[in-house]
């Protein structure tokens, strides 16, 4: 027999032994830990709960304070090192590093003039949404350039290669969304980089892919929807649809005041222009162009615009749809159904 087999054999009895010849319910809880069983009536926190917890924090990245810091860092790496010139935003969770909510990271990331970012993919989908460029500024999908232009939301899906190129003077900058936090749990992160060149030699400039919407038109399109709220009108981004996220373009009228009830889906926010406020919980904050914010899954929120406002919504909605795991109350309760007719997804 196998010298660790054997060895297996011989902790199990003495384990099994130690069990069965317990005194009291804390010498059993002691005799089980090196089982590595844990007895399912005596959890230091109960695993199942009434309702979702409130473990995400609600909170606000200025895009003036990230703006600069995004200059600083390109004073100090280039691309060549840093693979992605990306501020991550981690949500302020006590312990939390990365994830801004916990399917979803946003970092804003800046290229200079003349710069590119290289070539590489990822099975994390990924999009991105504009928030200044100069002329000839490209995401590169798959070999085709999609213009980076003010407004633009792009799209690089589940292993789609992408780099990003700046054919111009001026500095680009733009807001990332990633479902990296949700790969990292379930475990399928692959990446890779491209072999040959820094970045996918494209001759075809492709404005038209169905991986670009742009502003003027989906913006648009988002003021010319019905209300859902007063003063509040949405369009979703699509097709195609990541599998994960959702996004929509959020429209609000000048002075739009508004409720919003709480939902299993954590939403980030990124302000394309306008200003206003919003209270969530005790959280309260003001938002300005370029600002982003969270407001993580089962906090109600109200909604107070100052001037005419644009928002670009990013929400983990399309994966808990698929898991029928969307709700704003208790599943089948009264009070979600009252919720499902007043729109409140
Ligand atoms: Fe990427």
């Amino acid at each position: 027999m196998n010298v660790n087999v054997a060895q297996d054999l011989v902790a199990q009895d003495r384990i099994a032994h130690d069990l069965s010849t317990a005194k009291s319910l804390d010498d059993y809880y002691a005799k089980l830990v090196p089982a590595h069983m844990g007895a399912g009536w005596n959890k230091s926190e109960p695993s199942l709960y009434p309702t979702p917890k409130k473990t995400f924090l609600p909170a606000r990245w200025p895009y003036r304070t990230a703006r600069v810091a995004l200059d600083a860092a390109a004073r100090l790496v280039g691309t060549q090192d840093a693979e992605r010139r990306n501020l991550t935003l981690h949500n302020p969770l006590p312990g939390n590093t990365y994830g801004t909510a916990p399917t979803i990271v946003a970092a804003y990331q800046m290229i200079k003039g003349f710069e590119a970012a290289r070539s590489h993919r990822h099975t994390p989908n990924a999009m991105r949404f504009i928030l200044e460029s100069g002329d000839r500024t490209y995401t590169i999908v798959d070999g085709k350039k999609l213009p980076m232009e003010e407004g633009d939301v792009l799209l690089t899906p589940n292993w789609c290669w992408h780099g990003h190129v700046n054919e111009g003077a001026a500095n680009a900058y733009w807001v990332d969304f990633l479902d990296v936090p949700l790969t990292h749990l379930l475990g399928p992160v692959f990446f890779q980089r491209l072999d040959e060149g820094f970045v996918e030699s494209a001759a075809e400039v492709a404005p038209d892919s169905p991986f670009r919407f742009p502003f003027a038109a989906w913006g648009a399109k988002a003021k010319t929807q019905a209300e859902t709220r007063t003063g509040l009108r949405e369009v979703v981004l699509g097709p195609p649809f990541l599998d994960s996220l959702r996004i929509k373009w959020r429209h609000l009228a000048a002075n739009a005041t508004f409720d919003e009830p709480q939902t299993t889906a954590s939403c980030v926010y990124a302000v394309h222009s306008g200003t206003g406020t919003v209270t969530c919980d005790d959280h309260q904050f003001e938002w300005a162009r370029g600002d982003v914010f969270v407001i993580p899954a089962w906090r109600s929120a109200r909604w107070q615009a100052g001037g005419e406002s644009y928002l670009l919504r990013v929400s983990d909605e399309n994966l808990l749809e698929k898991l029928n795991w969307l709700h704003t109350a208790a599943p089948g309760s009264r009070m979600e159904d009252a919720g499902k007719r007043t729109g409140a997804f």
